[in-house]
């Protein structure tokens, strides 16, 4: 294992594999792992679907600024990230301030093929889920682009190939800054 202890933060869409590779690289690292979303569930006591149906979308945008925000007091994590974090401008300057921000891409077939997996995301309860993974990731691509450091495509990448190739990017950037 190697040691880090800058936070690392991953973003991307829906299905990218932000949580396991998050999880992952916390361990092979020695950091705690953190899921806004996850700590938006447990802090609400109710799933994000409930949140979405019953207080709208904006209400969970603003917990999720505030999850965010609440996480800059801490160093050591690797902190996934919702996919839709990039749709507020006020959550990039904390994003940067937190810490290494990696995007995750992905395939879109390869997105749709993961998020079919799982129907509890309430963005994708439409009609034609796979023309929403297309509109979204198209209106959302190149705000991942502009708030990333790094970026790396998990299409074809096993999690493990994908979490040595961040991890190797964190050592290199540390090296560079020491
Ligand atoms: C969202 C993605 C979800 C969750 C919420 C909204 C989005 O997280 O935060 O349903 O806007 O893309 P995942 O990216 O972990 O699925």
């Amino acid at each position: 294992m190697i040691a880090l202890q800058e936070n690392l933060i991953l973003v991307g869409f829906m299905g990218t594999g932000k949580s396991s590779l998050g999880r992952l690289i916390a361990k092979k690292t020695g950091r705690r792992f953190v899921d806004t979303d996850q700590l938006i569930v447990r802090n609400e006591g109710r799933e994000i679907s409930q949140m979405f149906k019953e207080n709208g979308e904006d209400y969970f945008r603003r917990i999720e600024t505030s999850t965010l925000s609440s996480l800059r007091a801490t160093g050591g994590q690797v902190i996934a990230t919702g996919g839709g974090i990039v749709t507020r401008p006020e959550n990039t300057p904390l994003l940067h301030e937190l810490g290494f921000v990696v995007w995750l891409q992905a395939d879109e077939e390869e997105i749709f093929r993961r998020v079919s997996r799982n129907s509890k995301r309430p963005l994708l309860q439409t009609e034609n889920p796979r023309k929403t993974i297309s509109d979204l990731l198209a209106s959302r691509r190149s705000l991942y682009e502009a708030v990333c450091d790094f970026s790396i495509d998990t299409t074809h990448f096993s999690q493990k190939q994908a979490a040595e190739a961040v991890i190797s990017e964190e050592i290199r950037r540390l090296s560079v800054q020491n």
